[in-house]
């Protein structure tokens, strides 16, 4: 037995949609339709080649990305963690020597780097416990709900696999949802949390800044310049060389080397069965199905 990132989000998804239904006085069925109803908003959003406009401050619309793409993007991160072979020497030699980890991630949502993480680690099997702390800054600070949901949902699941003592668990997570826009410098003084990390993660967030924004480049050189040498910055992102091009300006402007791009396609997630989902699969799957796919570039910048 070992985590599964459908499994893990079962019971996250079906609290929030007992909750919704209950907060709105409207039925489970009602609640499936709304979040149908986003899906198809930000399926429009994300391919409509300007800054998508999203509504992730509805739970709807959360749940939504929880249902179709959370899996498929910590899959991707657990995936680029243990193909990047520079990246998985530093994370295994800091896990082995420290047993922990700092990470921050860069409009981290709900949480999928730490979903990514949690079976990262327990594939390792390192025979000790790494305490991962992580930072995740967000401008939509609802993303708190699930943030926090995920952290007690993977805490319960090594409790079932491994027992109570946490000294026998994989990864022991930690850490905070930041509300912050990475856009906006003048956040920057309230962040003295980010400035120490290991691994500084962008999974997915450059095509939903869309813009090649000087702003946010301004705010990662300012993060780069006060992360410690030798501190990795990942980036994940679609395909193409508009996005590889928004990297290399990131990375030329803060000072990174930057690794070279990889391209990475996976047609179907190995070991998860979307059917662990449970009732909001059985409900809505012939309509929409959870994405098992990505197609993706990155690429590991190293602070110097
Ligand atoms: C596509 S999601 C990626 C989430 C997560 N990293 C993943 O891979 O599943 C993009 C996230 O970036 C956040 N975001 C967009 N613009 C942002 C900004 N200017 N500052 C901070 N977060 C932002 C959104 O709220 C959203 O949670």
């Amino acid at each position: 037995m070992a985590i599964t990132f459908f499994e893990l989000l079962n019971p996250i998804i079906n609290k929030e949609i007992a909750f919704i239904s209950s907060q709105l006085e409207i039925s489970i069925d009602e609640v499936y339709q709304l979040i149908l109803d986003e899906a198809e908003r930000n399926q429009v959003e994300w391919y409509s080649d300007r800054v998508p406009n999203l509504n992730y401050e509805d739970p709807a619309c959360r749940l939504a990305y929880l249902y179709i793409v959370a899996a498929a993007n910590a899959s991707t991160f657990q995936y680029v963690l243990e193909s990047d072979k520079d990246l998985l020497n530093y994370v295994l030699g800091i896990a082995k020597e420290r047993h922990d980890l700092k990470i921050c991630a860069f409009g981290a949502g709900p949480g999928t780097e730490l979903m990514g993480m949690a079976k990262f680690f327990e594939t390792q099997k390192l025979g000790v416990s790494v305490s991962v702390d992580f930072q995740l800054l967000d401008k939509v600070k609802e993303w708190a709900s699930s943030w926090y949901g995920i952290r007690e949902q993977v805490n319960e699941s090594f409790k079932n696999l491994y027992g109570t003592n946490r000294s026998k668990w994989p990864m022991i997570p930690s850490g905070n949802l930041l509300p912050c826009d990475v856009t906006d410098l003048e956040q920057l003084p309230y962040l003295g949390s980010v400035w120490n990390q290991d691994i500084y993660v962008l999974n997915f967030l450059l095509s939903e800044i869309f813009n090649d924004n000087p702003r946010l480049r301004s705010f990662l050189s300012q993060v780069t310049k006060f992360a410690p040498t030798g501190a990795r910055f990942v980036f994940i992102e679609r395909r193409g060389p508009m996005w590889e091009q928004r990297i290399k300006n990131i990375a030329t402007e803060s000072g990174l080397t930057l690794s070279p791009f990889m391209e990475s396609r996976c047609n179907r997630l190995v070991g998860e069965e979307p059917s662990k989902l449970g009732s909001i699969y059985n409900a809505i799957q012939e309509i929409r199905k959870p994405r098992l796919s990505w197609n993706v570039v990155y690429s590991v910048a190293v602070k110097q």
